[in-house]
């Protein structure tokens, strides 16, 4: 049965605790209790256009893979393969599967459509009584919205993806289709940090204008406009008074003529950002109590539809980091050639500075004061949600307490 969602908070105020942010037995906790429970971003349709095309991708500590049957429909199996757990598919490759799912280290193979063990070399020698039909893939959950993949590592998910959407599809959807743009090299965002303290900035908007002067410049509190979907997070742009204001090609259907959806925050750790220009979705992977990344994929009208202009505006990325061989970028604070704050990215910004409150969480003194009432309620709310999942005063932290 999913849990009754609280609703928006009256009040900004800190509701977790300072060891919920490093505490190792806290993270624990929320693998256990949060994610192995939870809806993640996982890739797009267009990723897998025809019967027998397969994506693997790590949701939190599972690894995965999506893959579209012979009937068009999309699944998603546990890429771990039944006989030894090898993955059977590395991380984040694409291909097609068509002729059957093979496991690379024994050429176990399974079916396609159900994820069923078809068969296995040596099998009567070997495994003289072994039961193939007892070896299935482990099953993960689907969900669709918009050109957005979603998936569950439960078979039957507690939160059906409907219920978890909270309305989502029906009142707030953006209207971007990804067939007509064209995908950005995408970036990869290392943070010395926890996965929260990303989540509370992406939803914090009382800094925009302070650490973000020279990148976003603002909007100011009183001006922002939030909205809670389920337990998202939705905040509006300001309508734009000159919408061909840059040098970047209009995605159609954007009405910017009045205020608009422009950042998303999926519970717990998936979001998108619908700008008039561009399209991103990303998940914040956790990867230890103080180091998660942020993968984030980026769409844009096809080059060809782009104003031709003199010169553009740097894109935010561009020069930071490293290309690696995957054909990925990869950004940390350490690989700058100059500092975050004058690396004109939002996000290295945001990096840098997540980065150092995570340092300042291991001083004695540290402690959260009050929260700003407009720009750091979402904090609650997102707050609120980790609590219902794993509570204050849950098992495991007992135990860890004794
Ligand atoms: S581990 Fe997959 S076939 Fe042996
Ligand atoms: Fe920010």
């Amino acid at each position: 049965m999913p849990m009754p969602i609280s609703p928006k908070p009256e009040h900004a105020v800190q509701l977790l605790p300072k060891e919920s942010y490093y505490d190792p037995a806290w993270f624990e906790r929320e693998h256990k209790e949060l994610f192995s429970r939870a809806w993640t971003f996982a890739c797009v349709v267009q990723d897998i256009p025809e019967p027998g095309d397969y994506r693997a991708v790590q949701i939190n500590r599972y690894a995965i893979f999506v893959v579209r049957g012979r009937d068009g429909e999309i699944r998603a199996f546990h890429n771990t393969c039944r006989h030894r757990g090898t993955q059977i598919f590395e991380d984040g490759k694409s291909g097609n599967c068509r002729h059957g799912i093979v496991c690379p280290y024994h050429a176990w193979t399974y079916n396609l459509d159900d994820g069923s063990l078809r068969g296995l070399p040596k099998k009567e020698l070997a495994f003289p009584d072994m039961k193939l039909a007892d070896w299935p893939l482990h099953k993960a959950a689907v969900g669709v919205l918009g050109d957005l993949i979603f998936v569950n590592p439960q078979d039957v998910p507690e939160d059906d993806f409907e219920g978890w959407l909270g309305g989502m599809r029906d009142t707030h959807m953006w209207p971007h289709k990804l067939d007509m743009l064209s995908e950005k090299r995408p970036v990869r965002y290392d943070f010395g940090a926890n996965w929260k303290g990303f989540c509370e900035n992406a939803m914090d908007g009382y800094h925009l204008s302070y650490l973000h002067d020279k990148t976003l410049m603002g909007p100011d509190i009183e001006e922002q406009r939030w909205d809670a979907v389920g337990r998202h997070w939705v905040i509006f742009s300001q309508a734009e008074e000159r919408p061909n204001a840059n040098p970047y090609a209009n995605i159609p259907g954007v009405d910017t003529s009045k205020p608009y959806p422009v950042v998303y925050q999926f519970f717990p750790n998936s979001g998108v950002l619908s700008s008039p220009i561009f399209f991103s979705a990303y998940t914040i992977v956790p990867v230890a109590p103080e180091r998660c990344y942020l993968e984030l994929r980026t769409w844009m009208m096809p080059r060809e539809k782009q104003p031709k202009v003199e010169k553009k505006k740097p894109s935010s990325t561009s020069g930071h980091g490293y290309i690696m061989p995957d054909g990925k970028r990869y950004i940390s604070i350490d690989t700058l050639s100059c500092h975050a704050m004058e690396s004109l990215d939002f996000q290295i910004e945001d990096m840098w500075v997540c980065e150092q409150q995570q340092m300042a969480l291991h001083s004695p003194m540290m402690q959260t004061g009050p929260l700003a009432r407009l720009g750091e309620t979402p904090l609650t709310w997102f707050q609120q949600h980790i609590l219902d999942y794993v509570p204050l005063d849950g098992p495991a932290t007992k135990m860890a307490a004794e």
